[in-house]
């Protein structure tokens, strides 16, 4: 898997990126970096930090919002231990993809969200990415079928 990292806003692309940058509008401002999402060192064995940063994706079928349409309702939280919302330490945006192609960044303001947030989505069919991005610990990404 390439990653591409906006060097102007930090989104992140996968693969390869035609255009400015879906977030900022940015042109011709990603650049390959292998280091730009955090892994846990052993998948098996998280500690607590890395519990506190990798997302949990939900997905909720027919969630109802959109009367007589498939609505598929995907949540976010941060993480399996909630992390913290405070002004010195919060998760600044959680962004979606699917398939590996960006959809959507949900902005969280400290003290005021929970480090969570919801996306309905029309006829999701493949894989849901979530980037989390903490203003301490960086990005963090978990995937989920549909
Ligand atoms: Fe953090």
């Amino acid at each position: 898997m390439k990653t591409l990292e906006c060097k102007v806003c930090g989104h992140i692309e996968f693969e390869e990126v035609n255009g400015p940058c879906l977030v900022c509008r940015a042109e011709n401002a990603f650049v390959e970096n292998a280091e730009a999402i955090n892994s846990p060192a052993d998948p098996a064995a998280l500690t607590d930090a890395e519990k506190k940063h990798i997302p949990q994706i939900v997905i909720v079928k027919e969630c109802g919002l959109i009367p007589d349409e498939c609505c598929t309702d995907v949540h976010v939280r941060v993480g399996e231990i909630k992390h913290l919302m405070t002004k010195e330490h919060f998760i600044r945006y959680i962004d979606y993809y699917l398939n590996r192609k960006f959809i959507s960044r949900v902005w969280l303001s400290p003290e005021v969200c929970n480090p969570a947030c919801a996306l309905h989505l029309a006829d999701p069919k493949g894989t849901i990415t979530a980037i989390e991005n903490c203003n301490l610990h960086g990005n963090w990404m978990a995937e989920a079928k549909i």
